[in-house]
């Protein structure tokens, strides 16, 4: 089974590279396009496609530009 990578976008989404399923609180599936790479799921709150992100963080003006700890 290939590994599921989620890349963290400054100022955006969560991209969900690899086979995803998406449930919502009561089961079931969120339909998602199996040819595309990748899934971006919403983070800043303004989607109206709420799970996944419509591209609206950006008139949001959403900031976020996480980075991983470095290891020492
Ligand atoms: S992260 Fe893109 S709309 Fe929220």
């Amino acid at each position: 089974m290939a590994e599921v990578v989620i890349r963290v976008r400054d100022n955006g989404p969560y991209l969900v590279e690899g086979p995803v399923t998406v449930l919502d609180a009561s089961g079931k599936a969120f339909p998602i396009d199996k040819a595309r790479p990748a899934t971006a799921l919403c983070r800043c709150g303004a989607s109206a496609k709420k799970p996944f992100c419509d591209g609206a963080h950006q008139a949001a003006g959403f900031q976020a530009a996480d980075r991983a700890p470095t290891a020492d």
